[in-house]
């Protein structure tokens, strides 16, 4: 079965394109290198020890997109590619909405021309927005409190009701918790850029010298040590949900939601001890005020994503900061003075 992977450079996707081929699955992938190498690609053909074709393609141009969907039987898509930076989608909100929504219609366009009936979407669980008690469940109501967590929330819409209209077509939407972590071999991971949004890149630059100190941004939140509460989730766990949401897809109708993270919440300071002691480092500690927008917890309720799919993480919070920190020390390190 050959199944083609939007934004399959990027880090999730690059991972999911190793999980699909250690499976006995072909991939083609498709990604326009907005935040992704090429040579992700050679390096994920050698950790597979298989080859694919990959497309240098944005998903808004309808006459490359069609170029792929008519060269190829594609039986599946994993939609991966968007763009994700929330605080990058607050000050320029068009291009999220071009490149996310745009994208994305474009590719159902293309999908309903040549047969394709089957869709993974990556979304994320801010589309639980700030009033939802945890642990999130599937049902609960949505809402955002940024561009980008909109578009997660239009393209759901989208994906419904296309999927209402085309009685062939079915989509698995996958809430992801925060994804961190990397493959075990050290050879991909998530790209470090700039100053980091997100707590693990942070941590990564902050270990390998780049930043001086690690900032933690709150420590009055209503939870028990009083910094934020995040369910983190080994990308490599995460992947695997996809191979499950693949195979789940044959028997459903119309759209299933997963959320897809561990079920258990770590504070931003255990996070930070636990990456300190698995690797051990020493980190300069800064407190630094609470950023805009945040919420004190978050984590899924996984029942479905256990029941339906036969899917639960496996990998704990050590092996995540392990394998963070072992893909930034091979890759990007400088000094860890
Ligand atoms: P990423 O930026 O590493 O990967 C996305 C890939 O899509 C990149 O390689 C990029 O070049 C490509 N891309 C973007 N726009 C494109 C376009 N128009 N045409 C073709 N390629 C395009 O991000 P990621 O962390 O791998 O995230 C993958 C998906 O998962 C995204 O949709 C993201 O919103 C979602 N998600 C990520 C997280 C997270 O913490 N990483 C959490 C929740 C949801
Ligand atoms: N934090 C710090 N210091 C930092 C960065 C973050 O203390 O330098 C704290 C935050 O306040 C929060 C926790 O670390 O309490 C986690 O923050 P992240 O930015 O790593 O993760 P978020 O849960 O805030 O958001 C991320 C993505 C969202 C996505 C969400 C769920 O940025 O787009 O995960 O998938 F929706």
């Amino acid at each position: 079965m050959k199944i083609l992977i939007t934004g399959g450079a990027g880090y999730i996707g690059s991972h999911i394109g190793i999980e699909l081929l250690n499976n006995g699955y072909d991939i083609i992938i498709i990604d326009n290198y907005c935040n992704s190498d090429r040579n992700v690609i050679r390096i994920m053909q050698q950790i597979a020890g298989k080859s694919f074709l990959s497309y240098d393609c944005d998903l808004r141009d309808k006459h490359q997109m069609e170029m792929v969907f008519r060269e190829n039987a594609i039986s599946a898509v994993i939609h991966c590619a968007g763009l994700k930076c929330v605080p990058e989608s607050i000050a320029n909100p068009i291009p999220y909405y071009q490149n996310n929504i745009g994208g994305t219609l474009n590719l159902l366009e293309c999908m309903k021309r040549y047969g394709v009936y089957k869709i993974v979407f990556s979304s994320s669980a801010t589309v639980y927005g700030l009033n939802n008690p945890v642990p999130y469940k599937e049902e609960m109501l949505l809402s955002a409190t940024n561009p980008y967590g909109w578009t997660k929330i239009m393209i759901e819409q989208i994906l419904k009701d296309f999927t209402t209209a085309e009685k062939d077509m079915k989509a698995a939407i996958l809430r992801y918790f925060n994804p961190i972590g990397a493959h075990p071999s050290g050879l991909i991971g998530e790209k470090p850029e700039g100053i980091p949004n997100n707590l693990m890149p942070y941590l990564c630059q902050a270990a390998a010298g780049k930043l001086p100190s690690i900032k933690i941004c709150g420590t009055d939140y209503r939870t028990a040590d009083g910094t934020g509460v995040r369910d983190y989730i080994h990308v490599c766990d995460l992947v695997k949900g996809h191979v499950k949401a693949l195979e789940k897809l044959d028997f459903l109708t119309g759209t299933e939601i997963y959320n897809l993270g561990t079920g258990k919440g770590s504070s931003v300071l255990k996070l930070i001890t636990t990456f300190e002691t698995v690797n051990g480092i020493k980190l300069k500690r800064e407190i630094s005020k609470r950023r805009p927008g945040d919420i004190d917890e978050s984590y899924a309720d996984v029942s479905k994503a256990d029941k339906e799919l036969g899917w639960k993480t496996e990998l704990s919070l050590e092996d995540m900061c392990r394998d963070s920190w072992n893909y930034i020390k091979k890759n990007y390190a400088v000094s860890t003075e």
